[in-house]
C-alpha cells in the first residue's frame, strides 16, 4: 500500500490573510507537503497577500520558518524546500481600499483558463470587499475559485448576508466553504467503512444502533483567540460546523455517488431532520460550561475569564447536547454531542454504540457482556476500532472479554496521514466540491442552532463552571447517564 499522487492542472493560489495564524500554521505547510510529494505542477505559483507591507524576501523567509516549525524534519528536503520557496511571492493589498490591487492583477497576469484559487483566510467581514475588488479588477476569471473559512455568519441572518455577498461575484459551483474536519483522514475512512462494506450498512439504523456519541475534546484554552472566541462560544465555533458535519456523515443515507451534490443533498436532509431544540426542551437537551483555573497537561492553567481579561462573560467553552434525528432510519436514536476547551485530554471521536444482545446464554461466571461499539478516532492516534466480546483464550471455563479489533493501517504500512488542509486545497484545484459545505447546508445548520442560542439567551443562566483538566460540568455526565448510558472511554 503506497500513497498515490493524483496530478492536478497548473494553478495559482492567492492566500488572503497570508501573515495570519491559519496561513502560517496550516496553509503554507500543507502546500509545502503537496509540493514535496510531487503533486504541485512545475509552473504553479503561490501568492501571499495581506495589508502589511512586506518584501518578497521577508515573506519567503517567513514561509521557510513556517515550514521548519510545522513540518516534521524527516519530511523536509532542501531541494523540495528551495523549489517550494521559489514559487512564493508577496503582494500587499488592502481589502478596504484600492491599494495594491493593480499590483496583484499585474502579478497574476491575464490567463482566462488557468485555475486560480483565492483563499480567504481573513475575517468574514472582508469576504464581501475582497470579492468586490477581485471582480472589479477582472480577476474573477472563468476558472477562478473562492475558498472561505468559517465562521460563515454568527446566525442564520448574517450567514445569508455573507453568502449573498460572495454569491454576487462567484457562482455556487466555484465557492468552497472549508470545514477542515471533512478533510481528516478518518472522516474519509468513515465513508469507506459505510459505503465500501456490505457489513455495516444493514445494521446502520435504529433497529441495531442504540446511540451515537461525537466528542471533540481539546486540552488547549482559548489563549490569544479569546477576543474572537468570546463572540462565538463552543456552539458556534465547533457544533454548528464540525460536529454537525460529522453527524451528517454518520447519519446520511447512502448517496448515489460521491459527486458533490449527491453527498451534499444527503447531508442537507439530515440537517433538516434534526429535532428542534428550543426554549421548551433546552434545559433537558443541552449543557453549557465555562472553564475555571485548573491543571492541564501537567501544569497549572488560568481560567477562561482570566485569559479573556474580563470580570465576567456568558460565553460557553463547553457544550453537550442530545440531538435527535426525526426520520425513519434514526427515530429514537440519540446523538450525544460534546465539545470543549481545557478538557481532560485531547480526543476527537465518533462512537457508534450498537444495541445490547437480546438474551445471554452465558452464566454469571463469564463476566459482563458489553455492547459492540465502532469507534472512529479522528485524533490523536487516528484509526477505527470495533469493540467485540470474545472468549478469554486458554483453559479456565468460559470467560468473556471485551476487546478492540484494530483497523488502523496507516502506521503499519508506514503511510503519513496528510493534514486535512492538504487534501482540501488540492480538491479545490481539482474542482471537487464533495468535501465542502454548500450554502444551503450552512444555512440549515444555523436554522437548528439559532433557536438554541436564543433559548440560552432568554434563560439568562450563566454557563456551569468546570475545572480545567476535567471532562466538563457534571451536568454533561448527567445528560447521558439519565438515559442509562455513559460517555465512552477507550478502555471501556
Ligand atoms: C477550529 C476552531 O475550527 O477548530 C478552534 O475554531 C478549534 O477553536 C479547532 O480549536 C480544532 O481543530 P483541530 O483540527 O485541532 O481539531
Amino acid at each position: 500500500m503506497v500513497s498515490r499522487i493524483v496530478e492536478v492542472d497548473p494553478f495559482d493560489i492567492v492566500v488572503f490573510g497570508a501573515t495570519g495564524d491559519l496561513s502560517r500554521r496550516k496553509l503554507i505547510p500543507a502546500l509545502y507537503h503537496r509540493d514535496h510529494a510531487g503533486q504541485v505542477p512545475a509552473d504553479a505559483r503561490i501568492f501571499g497577500t495581506a495589508r502589511r507591507h512586506m518584501t518578497n524576501e521577508e515573506f519567503v523567509a517567513d514561509a521557510k520558518k513556517c515550514v521548519l516549525d510545522h513540518v516534521k524534519a524527516t519530511d523536509i528536503e532542501t531541494a523540495s524546500l528551495d523549489r517550494f520557496l521559489a514559487r512564493l511571492a508577496y503582494v500587499g493589498t488592502d481589502a478596504t481600499s484600492a491599494e495594491g490591487w493593480d499590483d496583484l492583477s499585474a502579478a497574476l497576469g491575464r490567463d482566462e483558463e488557468r485555475v486560480r484559487v483565492y483563499y480567504l483566510a481573513t475575517a468574514p467581514e472582508l469576504f464581501g470587499p475582497i470579492c468586490e475588488r477581485l471582480a472589479s479588477h477582472g480577476l474573477v476569471t472563468s476558472n477562478a475559485r473562492l475558498v472561505v473559512e468559517k465562521p460563515i455568519g454568527k446566525n442564520l441572518e448574517s450567514a445569508h448576508q455573507v453568502n449573498d455577498q460572495i454569491g454576487k461575484y462567484f457562482p455556487e459551483e466555484r465557492v468552497y466553504r472549508i470545514d477542515h474536519y471533512l478533510g481528516k483522514e478518518t472522516v474519509q475512512n468513515l465513508m469507506a467503512l459505510r459505503f465500501a462494506n456490505a457489513l455495516f450498512e444493514p445494521l446502520w439504523n435504529s433497529a441495531h444502533i442504540d446511540h451515537v456519541q461525537i466528542t471533540v475534546a481539546e486540552t488547549l484554552g482559548v489563549e490569544s483567540r479569546a477576543g474572537y472566541y468570546d463572540t462565538a462560544g463552543a456552539l458556534r465555533d465547533m457544533v454548528q460546523n464540525h460536529i454537525l458535519q460529522l453527524l451528517c456523515l454518520v447519519a446520511m443515507e447512502p448517496p448515489t455517488s460521491l459527486g458533490a451534490d449527491a453527498v451534499r443533498d444527503e447531508k442537507l436532509k439530515v440537517l433538516k431532520s434534526l429535532k428542534p431544540v428550543d426554549e421548551a426542551n433546552v434545559d433537558l437537551l443541552t449543557v453549557r460550561g465555562q472553564y475555571k483555573a485548573g491543571a492541564s497537561a501537567g501544569g497549572a492553567v488560568a481560567g477562561y475569564l482570566e485569559e479573556l481579561g474580563k470580570p465576567s462573560s456568558e460565553t460557553e467553552t463547553f457544550v453537550a447536547l442530545k440531538a435527535e434525528i426525526n426520520n425513519w432510519r434514526w427515530a429514537g436514536v440519540p446523538f450525544y454531542l460534546r465539545t470543549g476547551k481545557r478538557l481532560a485530554s485531547r480526543v476527537s471521536e465518533i462512537v457508534v454504540a450498537f444495541r445490547h444482545i437480546p438474551h445471554s446464554v452465558f452464566d454469571g461466571g463469564a463476566g459482563p457482556i458489553s455492547n459492540n461499539r465502532l469507534v472512529i478516532r479522528l485524533q490523536p492516534d487516528e484509526g477505527v476500532r470495533l469493540w467485540l466480546m470474545i472468549k478469554d483464550p486458554g483453559p479456565g471455563g468460559m470467560r468473556l472479554q471485551y476487546v478492540p479489533l484494530d483497523m488502523s493501517f496507516a502506521e503499519a504500512f508506514g503511510v503519513r496521514n496528510p493534514d486535512a488542509y492538504e487534501r482540501l486545497i488540492m480538491d479545490v484545484v481539482r474542482g471537487n466540491q464533495t468535501l465542502f459545505m454548500r450554502r444551503d447546508e450552512v444555512e440549515a445548520a444555523w436554522t437548528w442552532v439559532d433557536p438554541i442560542l436564543e433559548a440560552w439567551k432568554s434563560r439568562r443562566e450563566p454557563p456551569k463552571p468546570y475545572v480545567s483538566g476535567t471532562w466538563g460540568p457534571s451536568a454533561a455526565v448527567a445528560l447521558i447517564e439519565r438515559d442509562g448510558r455513559t460517555w465512552h472511554e477507550d478502555d471501556a
